[in-house]
């Protein structure tokens, strides 16, 4: 069943039942090898499913939780295999929803939740986007409306001396820095340690390329823009610029310049350029910046 998160839909099962846990993976179309994150309703849940927990974790979960933190541990004996897609670490977070929390306190389990859209798709921030996507392959969506951050947890692997952002999320580096005291490491692009963490993710189905002001200033003067090109910018005067030189565009969207409110349209915007079947989704190139970090690193991926 999907239920909201307040930064995503997810497809929950409990995380406990390896037959429940292992029809995630079908309906998603997942590969079994690819973890899940095991969402619990507190903080006093966590010895249950991890072990060798440091201060520096307890921390975190005091502070962030509930919120779009994962924290990665060492899994404890009793958590399946199957949930972890046989790793040795299991992704732990406490989500902020109040639907999520209250299914969560009321089963006093941990419930395994991917986000709710078939493997490599874009992620789900509405009810309808996730029946869009996964209708007739899941019983149930429990329609919680928009998700707040609408991007995904910032995962953060706690298992090392030094913590280390393995998504970066709605929480910065700044901010985790700021709670721990202590260095929080965030390579630029992380590379696939884990299986999930590919290259081609997050995907519309229309062709996405991902070109800077300069790039779509040329493609335009090339004549190559038409009724058939979805284009999304941030860039406040850039639509009027295009509209002022007498080019025809498709549909057009104007997102925020700020990272978390663009953040928050990301998905969505996405989801609605991809119904109007263009033939190709031009994306203004975000600046590169630790700010934007999470956002860009959902459209490196959707461009593939
Ligand atoms: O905000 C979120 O985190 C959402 C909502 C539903 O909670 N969930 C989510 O799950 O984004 P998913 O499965 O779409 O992405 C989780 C990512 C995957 O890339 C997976 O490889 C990684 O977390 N992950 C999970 N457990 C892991 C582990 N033990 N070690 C390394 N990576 C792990
Ligand atoms: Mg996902």
């Amino acid at each position: 069943m999907a239920l909201p998160t307040e930064t995503v839909y997810g497809l929950a099962a409990d995380a406990c039942d390896d037959v429940a846990v292992t029809k995630i993976f079908s309906a998603k179309g997942r590969p079994t090898d690819h973890p899940l994150i095991v969402h619990i309703p507190s903080s006093d849940y966590l010895d249950h499913w991890a072990t060798d927990i440091s201060p520096a974790a307890r921390l975190l979960a005091e502070h962030c939780w509930p919120g779009p933190l994962t924290m990665l541990l060492k899994k404890s004996a009793q958590t399946s295999y199957v949930v972890t897609g046989g790793l040795d670490t299991i992704g732990l977070r406490v989500p902020s929803h109040p639907l999520f929390l209250q299914v969560l306190s009321q089963l006093k389990t941990g419930l395994a939740a991917p986000s709710a859209n078939r493997y490599k798709q874009l992620s789900p921030t509405s009810a309808q986007q996730v029946i869009d996507g996964l209708d007739g392959r899941i019983a149930a969506v429990l329609d919680g409306g928009q998700c707040e951050y609408g991007l995904e947890s910032t995962i953060v692997d706690m298992t090392h001396e030094v913590p280390r952002i393995l998504r970066a999320g709605p929480l910065s580096r700044e901010y985790l820095e700021h709670i721990l005291g202590q260095t929080v490491e965030m390579p630029l692009m992380h590379n696939a340690v884990v299986p999930g963490n590919v290259s081609a993710h997050y995907q519309p189905r229309t062709p996405l390329r991902l070109l800077t002001r300069d790039e779509l200033d040329d493609y335009v003067k090339q004549e190559q823009v038409s009724a058939r090109i979805g284009l999304m910018v941030y860039s406040r005067q850039l639509v009027s610029d295009f509209n002022a030189a007498g080019f025809t565009l498709g549909t057009v969207l104007q997102l925020p310049d700020d990272p978390a409110a663009y953040g928050h349209q990301l998905f969505g915007s996405l989801h609605l350029l991809d119904q109007q079947e263009m033939d190709t989704l031009l994306v203004e190139k975000p600046p590169v910046d630790e700010a934007w970090s999470a956002v860009n690193d959902r459209l490196k991926r959707a461009a593939g």
